[in-house]
């Protein structure tokens, strides 16, 4: 009986660390998604269309991958040509976990 209570605790604190470190990983993620990927892709490449008409480039290219993180995000923040500012829609956290996010597609 003790034993059973023990391994039900000891799966239940699994499942919750579990949780909470994908909760972390997620973050940024979900910002992203919610508020980036409609003109940066979901894999961080833009749409043809949306490429060429906004001049959005893809996180591989070479002139995204010049740019720093603080680059990035005072660039989101403030806004870069067709790209409106994020600031204060969303909060220094959401932009820089958003940013991270995004400089881990590939
Ligand atoms: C309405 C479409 C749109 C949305 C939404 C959008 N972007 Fe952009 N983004 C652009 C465009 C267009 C550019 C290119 C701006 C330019 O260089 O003229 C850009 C450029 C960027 C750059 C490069 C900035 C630089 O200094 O060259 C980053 C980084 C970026 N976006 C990240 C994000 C993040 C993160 C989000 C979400 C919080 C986001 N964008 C949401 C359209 C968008």
């Amino acid at each position: 009986m003790t034993k059973t209570i023990r391994s039900m605790a000891v799966l239940a604190a699994t499942v919750c660390l579990a949780g909470s470190m994908g909760f972390a990983q997620s973050a940024g993620e979900a910002v992203y998604k919610a508020n980036c990927q409609s003109c940066h892709g979901s894999a961080g490449t833009p749409s043809p269309g949306i490429a060429k008409m906004m001049g959005v480039k893809a996180i591989s290219d070479p002139d995204m991958k010049k740019l720093s993180e603080a680059d990035m995000i005072a660039s989101v923040k403030s806004g870069k040509g067709k790209m409106k500012a994020m600031s204060p829609k969303l909060t220094d956290e959401q932009i820089k976990d958003a940013v991270t996010y995004f400089r881990s597609l590939k």
